[in-house]
């Protein structure tokens, strides 16, 4: 890892300490100018006919997508965020009236107000695995939780936005297979920090987004799709004329692959800038990044972790690059303004962001912090250094 190059392709990197990776980073400089020059030329011929110029840089997409999660390019389709990624997922999902969904405490916000949206509508039933102690996942009570409910579909969220825990979606994936269970990983937070091996985890369905640890553009995200699920002729509730062809007045077919996940309209100078993004993490190599990252994360977690009044709230047996912590008798408020006016960037995590897990923690909500590799360690002490002096 050269991060004085990294740092040069990196120009928001100079002058503040940015530490909000898990928002919405930094792109590196080719994302940005690919972006630009792909708008460029747009205003000269029109978007249809780029679409058609850049066919070649397009499909580039999809094959640095599946490079990055270890799969084809027939199982990836482009969407406009991790939410969007989502909800088209669940929205293949053959749910009855009275089926269950099972998912973790831990999972994102707007997953669970989905859930609760779908029970509210359908009367399906939204079921919890418990945590153990150390805020892992209890596989055990999960296994007895699929014996007696088969839900129909299980969701678990990788890494939630509001703490540094990682869920073994692997652990899950095989009780999954062995119940048969349509599986949703939300990969959102974990792509572009963590290697991932879709094949591995054995989901059905992978959300992503671009903006955050990929460093890609705002808006756009995308949906892993399995062989199973294409092939067992799944497709999404709301699919369009990108994802299926109207065959005669009352018969369309969907496409054979992911595509039939996409929606004819498409933000393509994003969808380029999503490509470069990948391609940077592909080069690089997430092996190497991952490796970066361990020490810069240990680093801060041990200093922070050691300074007095500071409580770090993450919990669990493997831990991400997202460090959440508060101090003690000091409003989030108050905390949150210290930091922004020493230049720090990152973000807070409110109650209404986590409502099970702060409530659990007894919290009303956590500082976020979360280096990439574009940060250097002299960047971590100097923030741990700032957090000392508040
Ligand atoms: C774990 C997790 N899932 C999903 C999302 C939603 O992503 P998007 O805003 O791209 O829809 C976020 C955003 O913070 C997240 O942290």
């Amino acid at each position: 890892m050269n991060v004085k190059t990294i740092r040069k392709d990196t120009p928001g990197c100079e002058g503040r300490l940015f530490f909000n990776s898990a928002g919405s980073s930094l792109p590196p400089k080719v994302v940005v100018d690919s972006m630009i020059n792909f708008l460029k030329e747009e205003e000269i011929y029109g978007g249809y006919e780029m679409e058609v110029r850049r066919a070649a840089d397009l499909w580039d997409f999809y094959l640095e997508t599946a490079r990055l999660l270890q799969t084809n390019a027939r199982n990836i389709a482009f969407a406009y965020n991790a939410t969007d990624a989502f909800a088209r997922a669940l929205s293949a999902i053959p749910f009855n009236s009275g089926d269950s969904i099972l998912t973790t405490n831990d999972d994102y916000i707007s997953n669970q107000i989905n859930f609760l949206s779908l029970q509210k509508r359908f009367g399906l039933c939204v079921l919890r695995v418990p945590n153990l102690s150390s805020g892992d996942l209890d596989l055990e009570q999960m296994e007895a939780l699929l014996k007696v409910h088969h839900p129909k579909l299980v969701a678990v969220t990788h890494i939630p936005t509001n703490s540094g825990l990682v869920q073994d979606v692997e652990a899950v994936g095989r009780l999954c297979r062995q119940f048969s269970t349509f599986y949703l990983v939300d990969g959102c937070q974990s792509l572009g920090q963590m290697e991932l091996d879709v094949e591995k985890i054995g989901c059905d369905f992978l959300s992503a987004t671009g903006r955050k640890f990929l460093r890609g553009p705002r808006g756009t995200g995308f949906l892993f799709v399995s062989d199973r699920i294409l092939e067992e002729g799944l497709e999404p509730l709301f699919i369009d004329m990108r994802g299926a062809t109207w065959k005669s007045a009352n018969e369309y077919v969907h496409e054979k692959d992911a595509r039939r996940f996409e929606l004819w309209e498409n933000p393509y100078s994003a969808m380029v800038g999503l490509k470069e993004a990948i391609r940077y993490a592909n080069e690089l190599g997430m092996g190497q990044i991952v490796e970066y990252n361990r020490t810069l994360i240990d680093a801060l977690r041990k200093g922070l972790g050691s300074l007095p009044g500071i409580e770090l709230l993450d919990r669990g047996s493997a831990k991400s690059n997202i460090v959440t912590f508060h101090k003690e008798g000091m409003p989030l408020s108050v905390l949150q303004e210290a930091l922004t006016a020493q230049n720090v960037v990152f973000s807070v995590s409110k109650l209404e962001n986590a409502r099970i897990d702060f409530e659990n923690k007894g919290v009303e909500g956590a500082v976020r912090v979360s280096p990439h590799y574009f940060n250097t360690i002299e960047e971590a002490e100097n923030l741990m250094g700032i957090i000392a002096s508040i």
